[in-house]
C-alpha cells in the first residue's frame, strides 16, 4: 500500500498545508493549535497587508491587472463581512490568515491561491501585529493627551491649595495640591515618550522576509513598506519573522504606566478616606456597599490599582515566551497575542477612566490645610530661619527638634506657639518668625523651577500644557 492509498479525501486535510499529510489533524490538536479564536482581531490589518502585497506583486509582474482586481474586490467584500460581523470563522482553518485566504479562494477561485506567492504566514503575522499595535498606539495617544490636559488644568486651578507633602507617609513639608498633580503629570509625560519610542521602533515592514530566508520571487519590499505606512523594510529576514520585542516593549511601557496610575490610585484611595478627607470623587466613579449604608467606595482607582497586576503579568509572560526561542519563527509566538491584546484593552480602559475621573476630583481645601498645619510641617522653615540669623544648620536642626518635642508635649503646632514660647529655644527668634511659620509663607518661599511656590506651579502648568498641545 503506498502513501496515496492511505491519503484521506482532500477536504479532510488542511487546504493550506495538507499536501504532505497522511491523516487529518486530531480534532483536539486542531483546537489546541488554532488561534482564530483570538487572532481574528487582526483581520482588518491582515487584509490591509494582503492588499499591499497583491499590489506589489502586480507591480513586479507576478500578478496581472485582472488578477489584482479580483483579489482586491474579494478582499474588500470579506473585510466588509467581517466588519458587519457576518463572517464565519472556522477553527479547522486554524488562524485569521488562512480563514481569510480560504474565503477569498471560495469567492474568486484559483486566483485567490496566488495571493500567497512570495509570502509566508510568518512574515504575514509579523506584519499584522505591527500594523495592529500601531493602530492601537494611535488610538491611545489622544487618551493620554486628554488625561494630561485635565490633570494640568486641575493643577493650575489648585496652585494655591495647601496640603501636607509626605515622605514615609509622614507629614514632611507643606506643598500645594497643584504641585502634587504636576508630579503625576511628569510621570505620564515620560510614559508618553516611551509610547512614542515603541511606535517608532516597531514601524518597519517585515513583509518579504517570507518564511525566514526571503523569497525567490521578484518582490519590492520598499513598495509594500511605503504602501503600509512603514518607514522602511526590516533589515534581516530571520529577525523579522522571529522577534516580538516590539510587543514586549509595548508591555514594558504599559507596566510602567500602570505602575504610575496605580500609585495615583493609591493616593486617591487614601485621600478619599474618612481619615484623610482631602478629596471627594463624584458618585459616578464610586459604588456603595450592599450591607453598610454609609459606604462610598473609590472603585475606579481601586480597580486601576488592581489591574496593574495583570499588565505586569503579561510583560513577564511575553519575556518568558521569547527567552528561549531559537531563530527564526516558532509556534510559541502564537502566544504573543492574548497578552498583548489584553494589555492594550486594559491600558486603554484605565486611561479612559482616569481621563474622565481626574478632572472631576473635588478638593476639600479646609481639611488639606488643617492636615498641613498638624505634624510640624513648617519645622524645616524654622530651621532655615535660624540659619538666616547666623546659626549653623546642624545646631538649628537641634533647636527646632527641641521645639517640636515641646509642641508634642503641649499639643501645639509651631505656628500656634507665642513668641515667648519660641524664644525659650533661641533668643534669635523675633516677631518676623511668624512669616515663615505660616503654611503660605512656607510654600511661597520655595520659589524656583520645580518648587512648590504657587507662582511656580502656575508657570509649570503653563509649560506642561504647551508640551501636551505641541504634540502632533
Ligand atoms: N497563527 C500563527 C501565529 O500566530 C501564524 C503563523 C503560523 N506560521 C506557521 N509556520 N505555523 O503565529
Amino acid at each position: 500500500m503506498n502513501n496515496s492509498d492511505k491519503k484521506p479525501p482532500a477536504d479532510k486535510t488542511n487546504q493550506a498545508w495538507g499536501g504532505r499529510f497522511n491523516e487529518p489533524v486530531d480534532t483536539f490538536v486542531a483546537r489546541f493549535t488554532a488561534s482564530v479564536g483570538f487572532d481574528h482581531r487582526l483581520a482588518q490589518q491582515d487584509i490591509q497587508g494582503s492588499l499591499a502585497h497583491a499590489k506589489m506583486l502586480n507591480s513586479t509582474g507576478v500578478l496581472t491587472a485582472e488578477e489584482l482586481e479580483l483579489i482586491n474586490s474579494g478582499l474588500q467584500q470579506i473585510a466588509a463581512e467581517i466588519e458587519a460581523g457576518n463572517f464565519n470563522w472556522s477553527i479547522a482553518l486554524e488562524d485569521v490568515h488562512m480563514n481569510i485566504e480560504a474565503a477569498l479562494t471560495e469567492r474568486i477561485g484559483i486566483v485567490g491561491k496566488k495571493l500567497h506567492t512570495g509570502r509566508s504566514r510568518n512574515d504575514q503575522v509579523a506584519t499584522d501585529i505591527r500594523l495592529w499595535l500601531r493602530d492601537q498606539i494611535d488610538a491611545i495617544k489622544p487618551m493620554f493627551s486628554k488625561l494630561q490636559e485635565g490633570m494640568i488644568a486641575l493643577a493650575a486651578a489648585e496652585a494655591d491649595t495647601i496640603m501636607p507633602g509626605f515622605t514615609h507617609l509622614q507629614t514632611a513639608q507643606p506643598v500645594t495640591f497643584g504641585h502634587h498633580l504636576l508630579a503625576w503629570n511628569e510621570m505620564l509625560e515620560r510614559d508618553y515618550g516611551r509610547l512614542l519610542d515603541c511606535r517608532a521602533r516597531l514601524n518597519q515592514s517585515p513583509l518579504g522576509a517570507a518564511a525566514l530566508a526571503g523569497t525567490t520571487y521578484p518582490i519590492n519590499r520598499e513598495f509594500t513598506a511605503s504602501e503600509l505606512g512603514f518607514t522602511k523594510p526590516t533589515e534581516n529576514s530571520l529577525d523579522s519573522v522571529s522577534d516580538r520585542d516590539f510587543a514586549i516593549e509595548f508591555c514594558a511601557f504599559a507596566s510602567i504606566l500602570m505602575t504610575h496610575m496605580s500609585r495615583m490610585s493609591e493616593e486617591l484611595v487614601l485621600w478619599t478616606s474618612a481619615q484623610f478627607q482631602f478629596v471627594n470623587l463624584p458618585d459616578r466613579f464610586c459604588t456603595g456597599s450592599s450591607i453598610m449604608p454609609q459606604k462610598k467606595n473609590p472603585d475606579v482607582p481601586e480597580l486601576v490599582r488592581g489591574k496593574t497586576g495583570r499588565v505586569n503579568g503579561y510583560l513577564i509572560a511575553l519575556l518568558t515566551l521569547m527567552k528561549s526561542q531559537p531563530l527564526a519563527y516558532n509556534k510559541d509566538n502564537q502566544e504573543d497575542k492574548e497578552p498583548l491584546f489584553d494589555t492594550v484593552d486594559t491600558v486603554s480602559d484605565c486611561l479612559r477612566a482616569f481621563g474622565d475621573m481626574i478632572p472631576a476630583i473635588e478638593t476639600n481645601k479646609a481639611s488639606m490645610y488643617e492636615a498641613a498645619r498638624r505634624g510640624f510641617s513648617t519645622a524645616t522653615d524654622l530651621a532655615d530661619y535660624l540659619v538666616g540669623k547666623g546659626i549653623a544648620f546642624r545646631d538649628s536642626h537641634e533647636i527646632v527638634g527641641k521645639s517640636v518635642a515641646y509642641g508634642i508635649a503641649e499639643n501645639k503646632d509651631l505656628s500656634q506657639m507665642g513668641l515667648e514660647e519660641l524664644q525659650q529655644f533661641s533668643e534669635l527668634i523675633t516677631e518676623d518668625v511668624f512669616d515663615v511659620l505660616t503654611l503660605e509663607g512656607s510654600v511661597a518661599a520655595r520659589n524656583h523651577i520645580g518648587g512648590t511656590a504657587p507662582d511656580q506651579v502656575r508657570a509649570a502648568a503653563d509649560r506642561a500644557l504647551q508640551q501636551v498641545r505641541s504634540r502632533s
